[in-house]
């Protein structure tokens, strides 16, 4: 069992105790994102963004340091979270494979154990957005000629200080859940366990360079930017290439990090990151606040993970 699955499983003993005393069961409520930086959620000095979400759930709740994806790669480690099984057991390698559709889920495991269940947004692991090349390039990494470049990171800024959706797609999504969690609690008394996965902080397609261009481009609004301190934002260290391990090599190479990049330019990707970080963080907020608004946020487990 993965450590997604203990931990959700060791939340629900400790709130067990305090929630069940008299044999009612929490309700579940997971938010996932993709590609939050875990610093930012359990350094409670980084105030490089504002995050109240992540910080109320922080401040009212447990942080889980020690929890750790099965795999560093996307399908791979949402089918191990899915199913509570290691990558050996869901044959899950790369992202051309991921968990059989027929496959138990812990979300299976709460419906027949009288949950009423709910996913909605990005599951991706059944399949990904994921092509034929995923599986061929997950094996030929170190073939220097076969690696493609993906696009150079850019920022763009759309919209003004009062521009709050930019991830579209995400917002539907959060709206859905919201309004689900309202209906949950005029329908029934049945406990209910709600997924929401959310695209950002994801970097978004880089549209000029076509399909196949990765997620290179980020993109926010001068209404979230507010919300990143920029004199905070520090420079990574970084090795010329021929010093990196290979793993750090291949993905700086194909993610176009390899060229030259200015201090002004790395700090401004990285404000840009954060303040996408804070829109993700704002989704969150919408859904503690549907579960505040139903009277349900005291009776409910909520995790945060990415
Ligand atoms: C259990 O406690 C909750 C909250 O206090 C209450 O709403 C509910 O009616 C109780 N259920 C039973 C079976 O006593
Ligand atoms: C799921 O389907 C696969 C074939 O697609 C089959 O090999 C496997 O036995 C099935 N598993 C279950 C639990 O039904
Ligand atoms: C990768 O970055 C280099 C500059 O560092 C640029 O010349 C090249 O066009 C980029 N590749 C893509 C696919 O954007
Ligand atoms: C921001 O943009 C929206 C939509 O284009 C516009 O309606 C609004 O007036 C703008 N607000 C400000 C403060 O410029
Ligand atoms: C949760 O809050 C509601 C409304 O404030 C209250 O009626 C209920 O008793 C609380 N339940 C628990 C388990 O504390």
């Amino acid at each position: 069992m993965n450590k997604e699955v203990l931990s959700l499983i060791f939340l629900f003993q400790i709130y067990g105790q305090s929630f069940c005393q008299n044999g009612t069961r929490p309700n579940i409520v997971m938010v996932m994102s993709d590609a939050f930086d875990g610093r930012l959620t359990f350094d409670p000095g980084s105030k490089v963004v504002q995050l109240p979400y992540v910080k109320y759930l922080r401040e009212l709740g447990t942080t889980f340091l020690n929890a750790y994806t099965n795999s560093p790669i996307c399908c791979p480690s949402r089918a191990a979270m899915w199913s509570g099984q290691f990558v050996h057991l869901t044959q899950s390698w790369n992202n051309y494979k991921c968990l059989d559709a027929n496959a138990t889920t812990w979300m299976d495991l709460l419906e027949e154990n009288g949950y009423v269940t709910k996913s909605m947004g990005k599951l991706d692991y059944t399949s990904g957005s994921h092509s034929v090349s995923n599986r061929v390039e997950a094996w030929t990494r170190d073939v220097q000629f076969l690696l493609r470049q993906e696009g150079r990171p850019v920022t763009q800024l759309v919209g003004n200080t009062s521009t709050v959706r930019i991830m579209r797609k995400d917002w539907e999504n959060t709206d859905k859940a919201a309004q689900w969690i309202h209906q949950r609690a005029a329908s029934s008394h049945k406990p209910f366990a709600l997924y929401l996965g959310l695209n950002l902080p994801h970097p978004y397609k880089t549209e000029s360079l076509g399909p196949p261009a990765g997620g290179s481009t980020f993109l926010t609004s001068p209404y979230w930017l507010k919300k990143v301190s920029s004199e905070l934002i520090t420079v990574p260290k970084w090795l010329p290439v021929d010093a990196m391990h290979p793993v750090d090599y291949y993905s700086t190479f194909t993610k176009n990090c390899s060229g030259v990049f200015t201090v002004e330019e790395i700090k401004n990707i990285r404000a840009f990151y954060y303040a996408m970080c804070a829109e993700a963080d704002a989704m969150l907020g919408q859904v503690i606040s549907a579960l505040r608004e139903t009277d349900l946020l005291n009776n409910t487990v909520v995790i945060f993970t990415g």
